[in-house]
């Protein structure tokens, strides 16, 4: 009968009237207990035996029976409300912004070419920015309608090349630096203009620097960017701080160069098959004389490109806003 109770119990409150109901102050083995005086002397310590030996083993059962019916109510509670197993939302870990993924990718390619990373100031003096590169008073770039000036000789930069001066002015040759940052210049916002952007400077000087060299760093460099098939065009071109100039061009990924996509232009390129990231040359001989070298000793290229410029392509992006709107999910939806 006991056992039969146990088993038929649902749950521990019914396992604890079992208990009382056979092993309490007035159970039933309680009973039988007290009755051993009526037997003859000689059969008590037997039958004494044999209820202690019943009493431990329905103690026992009714601990294994207590743990069973804790298990399953347990389980039940779990079943009606939680699925615990059920997998979580996935982790929101966010992403590298797509300007600071480039940057990072451009300085990794030109670390293992032996060249230093080196950041500079974001408000400059006018000499740096426009003097020392060769840029005359009378140049457009210098009217207070390209240049944000904070007071008669001081400015925001308009592009990094000013730390082109201020490295060479630091070190003698020879020099291999890249310089990440942000440049400044009065334009109205629009999709392919903000006033803050962010370019890469790239500057090599030394005995026997010469063009070849800037092509082949720069065709690496894109093929690396935008892989190993990456076509790369280099356009003739102006700055007064370089002779010869050269405009960098890589061929579009979107129509890769023949300017139509889907029998319409191409929305990437605008329709001529090549991106513009940048700009290059030799380094001017004015420029050298204006940091101390000697341009009949040294002689150095230089690059300039936009971080924006480089993201857009490589990430499809075609509004340059879409960088600094902030919104939510941006950079990962890129990854
Ligand atoms: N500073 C130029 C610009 O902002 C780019 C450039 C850098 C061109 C170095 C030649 C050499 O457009």
């Amino acid at each position: 009968r006991f056992e039969r109770a146990v088993a038929d119990a649902p749950d521990a409150r019914a396992l604890d009237e079992v208990r009382v109901a056979f092993l309490g102050r007035s159970g039933e083995v309680t009973g039988v207990r007290r009755s051993i005086g009526t037997l003859p002397p000689p059969e008590r310590p037997g039958a004494g035996k044999v209820i202690n030996a019943a009493v431990e083993s329905m103690e026992a059962q009714l601990t294994d029976a207590l743990a069973r019916v804790e298990r399953a109510a347990l389980e039940r509670s779990l079943g009606d409300t939680i699925d615990v197993t059920f997998p979580g939302p996935p982790a929101r870990l966010g992403a590298l912004h797509p300007v600071r993924q480039v940057a990072i990718d451009v300085a990794r390619y030109f670390t293992r070419h032996g060249f230093a990373v080196v950041l500079g100031p974001e408000i400059e003096t006018d000499a740096n920015n426009f003097d020392a590169l060769n840029i005359p008073p009378d140049h457009p770039a210098r009217e207070g309608l390209d240049s944000f000036y904070l007071r008669p000789d001081r400015l925001l930069r308009t592009h990094t090349s000013p730390m082109q001066v201020r490295s060479m002015r630091r070190h003698g040759p020879p020099i291999a630096i890249i310089v990440p940052g942000k440049a400044y210049r009065r334009d109205a916002v629009d999709a392919r203009h903000l006033y803050m952007f962010h370019q890469v400077e790239g500057l090599m000087v030394g005995h026997g620097v010469h063009f070849g060299h800037l092509k082949g760093v720069l065709v690496g460099m894109c093929r690396e960017l935008f892989g190993a098939d990456a076509d790369v065009r280099f356009r003739p071109s102006f700055f007064p701080f370089t002779e010869p100039s050269a405009e960098i061009d890589v061929k579009c990924p979107a129509c890769h160069g023949t300017g139509m996509q889907d029998g319409l232009q191409c929305r990437t390129c605008g329709g001529s098959g090549w991106i513009e990231i940048g700009g290059s040359g030799m380094v001017h001989p004015n420029v050298l004389r204006s940091v101390g070298y000697d341009p009949d000793a040294v002689s150095g290229w230089a690059f300039g490109c936009g971080l924006e410029r480089i993201a857009m392509k490589r990430y499809d992006i075609d509004d340059i806003r879409a960088f600094v709107e902030n919104v939510p999910g941006f950079a990962e939806g890129l990854a």
